[in-house]
């Protein structure tokens, strides 16, 4: 393994934080759970197979939106840039600005999922030998710090946050990530992000619910996550999952319908379903372009340009904080 891969900074959520959340969530009318934690190591995997579907057109739109603007983005960043990503996953995307950049000085993955990040991690270390690679575990809503710079002084540093995963966030929720984001990359710095544009429902609705059954799959490991670490008794063959198009909202929404009247336990705590009552485990909120540039400015950053692809499917950001 490459020197230039740093020890992780290791925020992983306690398994008391996920009890929490889910306790908490399944207590509200209706009830949620938090999509950040999809993501274990099946989450992520499963994730990753989301991306290779045919009707998840967002992430073959965005690498190519990247792979043909990469050389006008890092024409903007310049040279010796700090990056840091923002729910980094796989690490496929940062590799087109990685190539792109003029000798990028450091790359600082953030996700919670850990075993991925670190394979993530470790596959760029060895790809980009010269990058100082620093990886945090940490849920990005909360407080963390970035490592000091190793050895190389990075001349600019850049927020990158691809995937549109900002849409998961409600727009309030969004305005707030990206001030907190700016504030943690320091003046001076800028912020790519990749966002998912409005359009038909015909159009989105499959691209959360694929005929093969893995976002299904995605969704329903949530449950099988609560089960094992909660010891939860959900019987997955009693949920289903739903995309829903939220016209007034802007977003597609994910739910677990229960099948029928049932009782779940969570540990000590029982929850009552109805049939047909819904856990909405994620939104995924849809934005214009000027929705987006103007959600950016309440976050205090100066739009600098934006790219979309022909079909207008979906748009990169580049945002001077
Ligand atoms: C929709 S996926 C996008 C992955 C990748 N950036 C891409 O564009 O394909 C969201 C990623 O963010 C991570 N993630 C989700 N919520 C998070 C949170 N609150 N804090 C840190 N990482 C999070 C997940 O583990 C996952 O890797």
């Amino acid at each position: 393994m490459s020197t230039a891969l740093q020890r992780l900074q290791d925020l992983e959520p306690s398994t008391q934080e996920f009890r929490d959340a889910v306790l908490a969530g399944l207590s509200g009318i209706p009830k949620t759970l938090p999509c950040k934690f999809f993501y274990d190591a099946e989450g992520s995997r499963l994730f990753d197979q989301i991306c290779e579907l045919p009707e998840y057109y967002p992430t073959r739109t965005e690498l190519k939106l990247l792979a043909d603007k990469s050389a006008e983005i890092a024409g903007l960043i310049g040279r010796r840039a700090r990056l840091v990503e923002f729910g980094s996953g796989a690490g496929v995307k940062i590799r087109l600005l990685l190539n792109a950049l003029d000798r990028p000085a450091a790359y600082v993955p953030v996700d919670i999922s850990r075993d991925h990040l670190m394979m993530a991690a470790a596959d760029l270390a060895r790809d980009f030998p010269a990058l100082q690679i620093a990886p945090i575990c940490a849920d990005y809503t909360k407080p963390f710090a970035l490592p000091a710079p190793a050895s190389l002084h990075p001349e600019i540093t850049v927020g990158f946050f691809p995937g549109s995963t900002i849409g998961n966030f409600t727009p309030a929720e969004a305005r707030g990530f990206l001030a907190r984001a700016r504030r943690l990359l320091g003046p001076g710095s800028a912020m790519v992000v990749g966002v998912d544009l409005r359009k038909d429902a015909a159009i989105l609705v499959p691209a959360y619910d694929d005929a093969a059954g893995v976002t299904a799959a995605f969704n329903l490991n949530l449950l099988v996550r609560i089960n094992r670490e909660l010891d939860g008794t959900f019987d997955l063959e009693q949920f289903t999952h739903e995309a829903r198009w939220n016209d007034a909202e802007g977003r597609i929404e994910m739910h677990l319908v229960s099948r029928r009247d049932q009782e779940v336990r969570v540990g000590s705590a029982r929850f009552a379903f109805r049939a047909g009552e819904t856990i909405h485990t994620e939104n995924s909120h849809k934005y214009t372009l000027d929705q987006f540039r103007a959600l950016a400015v309440e976050a205090g950053y100066r739009p600098r340009a934006a790219w979309t692809d022909a079909a207008g499917l979906f748009s990169v950001h580049m945002l001077d904080a």
